[in-house]
């Protein structure tokens, strides 16, 4: 784990409130595993606490690491200051991320809102032609608007589906729908989440139903991010875990009950 200044290469306004940030470090780059996380503190110290935010992608062979987040307190709004050549300091990549040893698998990967965010990354290291997977890749959101992430989304060689509430973007519905759909008619392998605390039960347990493997990313308020505090502590049936340590992403078999703290900075943005 690191703690260091890095430099922004790139921090713009991607639609109304979310910001896409590159940073450069090869070193760095090189660490990152998809699903795990940054703590990250401002320069000028206005905000004493760091905010957790999660790799929206890697860029391992020109050492660029990216992070989609939105712009929604005090944290943010100064990260969203932030120009090309400023510095930022960055605690991490912390936590476990999400298992990508997968060989000719067939992998379901679901997505909702701002927990798109971190599952470019995963899109990218799960579809390498020497892995020979086949992704199925379902992202949904409130509209058109909520998915403006997916324009950084390379979809070439997978399989994806867009939903929304309102229809405005792919088919009108919701991703859990969809996930019954694709689960009742393929073999799927494993399935990995992120999104809203419903759609991440709702997916545990059509997950359970077909005993397929399923692996979700939690979004917890953080204090510390490295297991100093109680702030990201969580009941399950293998006893109490840390977010920031033991996860994000856990067996969803294991998890008691996935606890909305709204308006706690988390992991996913
Ligand atoms: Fe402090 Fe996890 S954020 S223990």
């Amino acid at each position: 784990m690191l703690l260091e200044d890095f430099k922004v290469l790139e921090n713009k306004r991607v639609n109304g409130n979310y910001f896409l940030m590159k940073l450069s470090s090869q070193n760095l780059a090189e660490k990152c595993k998809a699903g795990q996380f940054f703590m990250l503190k401002m320069k000028n110290e206005i905000t004493i606490l760091r905010r957790p935010i999660s790799i929206h992608n890697v860029d391992k062979q020109n050492g660029v690491i990216e992070f989609y987040y939105e712009v929604k307190g005090r944290g943010t709004i100064e990260m969203a200051d932030k120009q090309e050549g400023d510095l930022i300091n960055l605690q991490g990549p912390l936590g476990n991320g999400f298992k990508t040893d997968y060989e000719g698998k067939t992998l379901l990967i679901v997505g909702g809102g701002m927990g798109l965010a971190p599952l470019k990354y995963l899109v990218e290291e799960l579809k390498s032609p020497e892995k020979n997977n086949k992704i199925i890749f379902i992202a949904g959101g409130r509209n058109k608007g909520a998915l403006e992430i997916l324009k950084n989304f390379n979809f070439g060689g997978i399989e994806f589906h867009i939903v929304t509430d309102d229809g405005s973007l792919g088919n009108k519905g919701n991703v859990i729908e969809m996930m019954k759909e694709i689960v009742q008619e393929k073999h799927i392998d494993a399935v990995m989440s992120c999104g809203p605390h419903r759609v991440l039960e709702l997916v545990g347990e059509v997950a359970g139903k077909k005993e397929i493997y399923a692996e979700i990313s939690l979004e917890e308020r953080m204090a510390c991010g490295v297991k100093a505090c109680v702030g990201c502590s969580i009941k399950t049936l293998q006893g109490m875990k840390k977010v920031c340590h033991d996860g994000p992403v856990f067996d969803s078999k294991i998890i008691v009950e996935v606890n909305p703290k709204d308006n706690e900075p988390c992991s996913c943005s």
